[in-house]
């Protein structure tokens, strides 16, 4: 039989997770409008200290992260992978512009519900800004980069972003990305840092349970937008940290046998008591492993900023 219903890339995408043998849902399918929601609470609570050293980072070291980005005053367009609610860029971009540059600021998101937040906020808050939001997601972002050719171009993933990526994934992505930089363009990147490993799970395995209930949001979105029928209390948000790889792993995990019917894909997947979905890497680096990053991806590392816990950095990359 012949069906013509148009799947959306989140129900292929679901279903090819759901289909391996482990289990995976890729993590870019957390941020709905009520994933943005829980992830901004998981950025106020104590626990997911990252937010707050890219925070003081940002607020005490914004000076020198200005001179590097644009040392000879050159205009440039300003591209942010993942942008989110802007709440720490927006100490940047007020920054720069009282700097008297002039820039583009084009931020990239997956979520069109927290670009539209960001674009009210900076419309408020910093209503000069010249804003171009992308939709979009990071693979996407980098095709679109082609088209940025006749400025200097500032690109910043911030915020850990680049932790979801495998390192394999990581370094094809860097790569690619160094192709399209001509030398007065940047890169910074926001990096969580290896420490404390108990420190590291707590930020993804907190007591009051949000990032349980960040985690547990995908199963609500297939049962909302596939016709799903997963049982929320068959499955239980499990985090882990593995040291020697720097990541911080997510999974669901189901608490019983069960079989669970995605009516929208006309298909049933089971489960095992015990076996798990994995959904989230957030990997954490050394700074020696950073810098042997840059130079595999073809970029110089021209400076680090640390928060003074030295928790985080800040790496701003070049090509010579
Ligand atoms: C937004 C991808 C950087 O991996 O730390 C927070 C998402 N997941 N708590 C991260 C997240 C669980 C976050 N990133």
């Amino acid at each position: 039989m012949i069906t013509t219903t148009q799947l959306s890339q989140f129900a292929i995408d679901t279903m090819e997770g759901l289909r391996k043998p482990q289990k995976t849902m890729m993590s870019k399918y957390f941020y709905d409008a009520k994933g943005d929601g829980i992830f901004q609470q998981i950025m106020a609570m104590p626990e997911y200290y990252l937010t707050r050293s890219e925070m003081e980072i940002f607020q005490h070291q914004k000076d020198e992260i200005f001179s590097q980005v644009c040392p000879k005053g050159l205009p440039f367009n300003l591209i942010e992978l993942g942008a989110g609610d802007g709440s720490k860029t927006k100490v940047l971009l007020k920054h720069f512009l009282k700097m008297g540059i002039d820039f583009t600021y084009y931020p990239v998101d997956i979520s069109q519900n927290i670009l539209k937040e960001l674009v009210a906020m900076l419309k408020e808050e910093i209503p000069e800004l010249d804003v171009r939001p992308l939709h979009m997601d990071y693979f996407e972002a980098l095709k679109h980069m082609e088209q940025f050719t006749g400025r200097k171009n500032v690109t910043m993933f911030l915020g850990s972003n680049i932790g979801n990526f495998s390192e394999e994934r990581l370094e094809e992505f860097l790569i690619k990305l160094q192709g399209y930089f001509k030398p007065n363009d940047k890169l910074l990147l926001g990096v969580d840092l290896k420490k404390d490993p108990d420190i590291i799970l707590n930020a993804y395995n907190d007591k009051p349970g949000i990032t349980a209930s960040f985690n547990m949001n995908l199963l609500d979105r297939m049962n909302n937008e596939l016709g799903a029928d997963f049982d929320l209390h068959g499955f239980k948000h499990y985090a882990m940290y593995e040291p020697v790889t720097g990541e911080a792993r997510s999974y669901l995990v189901s608490l019983k046998e069960q079989v669970v019917r995605l009516d929208e894909l006309d298909f049933e997947v089971a489960f095992e008591t015990g076996e798990c979905i994995h959904t989230e890497i957030s990997k954490k680096y050394s700074v020696s492993r950073l810098k042997e990053l840059s130079e595999k991806c073809g970029f110089v590392t021209s400076k680090n900023f640390y928060d003074t816990k030295d928790y985080y950095v800040n790496t701003m990359w070049e090509v010579l």
